[in-house]
């Protein structure tokens, strides 16, 4: 790897409308000292890189340029943002066979180039494609981490920021189980600068109704987005810049990312959604949530979902 103090290396691989906002994203933040990008398409990639550079008279100095998958052998972070993204009336679930397809052609040349960092994974459906990612590399649980639900995280804080009046910062919430339709918002753990959600509506006359509104809106705000403008980018480019981030700068942050549970929520061999520590070593520890009975139902629901298809579908 080249974890030296003052040089990092990631390796993005989908220059599409999802790559394209990350790695703007992480020119912005002046974050990874050299960053490479890999696409089947190569002029889109050689001119991204070009655009790319023109930022570097403004942020951090930094090295872009289009690259190949033997680039990751030294890498610290490769980020997986290539594959169909749904169209409209599609689930992201619809996606699993073409984009296993796209995954299982990216894995092998990146761990046969030496590749011995961590894989951050945004694909979709990104719970099943991280999974994947696990079996094709065969690398640790640690080295494995997905966007999960930070995406859908991130759209919880911001509808309760708004309906509540306060900076979404100060809102912590989760969204949980799978990046998908049979996520859930973990209410009942929920505070708002440290006061208890449930408790926090009540005293602002917010009815369980509302809430239940909110975390059907945020449910469905990726189809309120691609049915409106065919894609929806900013937001998980923003969410794979953080968790870029804490795994760059070894921060210990708990971040909603999906990771591999060895029997927490009771369960075993499945990637999914869960606030985890994140750090240099990619996953440190999954953060078990002290989930209530209706949210424990939930989470054995989604994970159902999953488990479906990675036992129907991945050999
Ligand atoms: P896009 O179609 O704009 O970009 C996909 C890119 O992948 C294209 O540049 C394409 O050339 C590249 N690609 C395809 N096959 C490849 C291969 N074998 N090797 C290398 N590159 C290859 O799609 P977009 O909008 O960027 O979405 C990408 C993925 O991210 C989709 O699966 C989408 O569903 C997912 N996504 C995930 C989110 C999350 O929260 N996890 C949020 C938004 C999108
Ligand atoms: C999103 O939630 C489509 O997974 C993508 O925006």
């Amino acid at each position: 790897m080249s974890n030296s103090v003052n040089h990092q290396k990631v390796l993005l691989v989908g220059d599409g409308a999802v790559g394209s906002s990350y790695a703007f994203a992480m020119m912005q933040q002046g974050l990874a000292e050299e960053f490479v990008i890999v696409d089947v398409l190569q002029d889109r990639i050689e001119g991204d890189a070009l655009d790319l550079e023109d930022a570097q008279a403004f942020t951090a100095p930094k090295n872009v340029y289009a690259g190949t998958y033997a680039d990751a052998k030294d890498a610290d972070l490769v980020v997986i943002t290539a594959g169909a993204p749904q169209k409209p009336g599609e689930t992201r679930l619809d996606l699993v066979n073409k984009n296993l397809k796209i995954l299982s052609s990216i894995v092998k040349p990146i761990v046969d180039a030496g590749f011995d960092g961590i894989f951050l994974v945004a694909a979709n459906p990104v719970d099943i494609l991280t999974y994947a990612t696990r079996k094709f590399s065969g690398f640790p649980k640690e080295k494995v981490i997905g966007s999960g639900t930070s995406l859908d995280s991130a759209r919880l804080m911001v509808a309760l920021g708004k309906r509540f009046n306060v900076d979404p910062r100060s809102v912590h919430a989760y969204m949980m189980g799978e990046h998908g339709d049979s996520e859930f918002a973990a209410y009942d753990e929920a505070t708002i600068g440290g006061y208890p959600l449930k408790a926090y509506a009540a005293k602002e006359g917010v009815t369980d109704e509302e809430l239940a509104d909110i975390e059907d809106k945020v449910r469905n705000k990726a189809y309120s987005i691609i049915n409106r403008k065919g894609a929806t980018f900013y937001g998980i480019a923003t969410c794979l810049m953080r968790i870029s981030k804490a795994i760059l700068r070894d921060e210990n942050a708990i971040l909603p990312i999906c990771a591999s549970l060895d029997g927490e929520y009771g369960l075993d061999d499945i990637i999914i959604g869960t606030p985890a520590i994140v750090n240099g070593q990619g996953l440190k520890e999954v953060v078990e949530v002290p989930l209530t009975g209706a949210e424990k139902e939930a989470m054995a629901k989604s994970a159902a979902a999953l488990k479906k298809i990675t036992a129907d579908g991945l050999a």
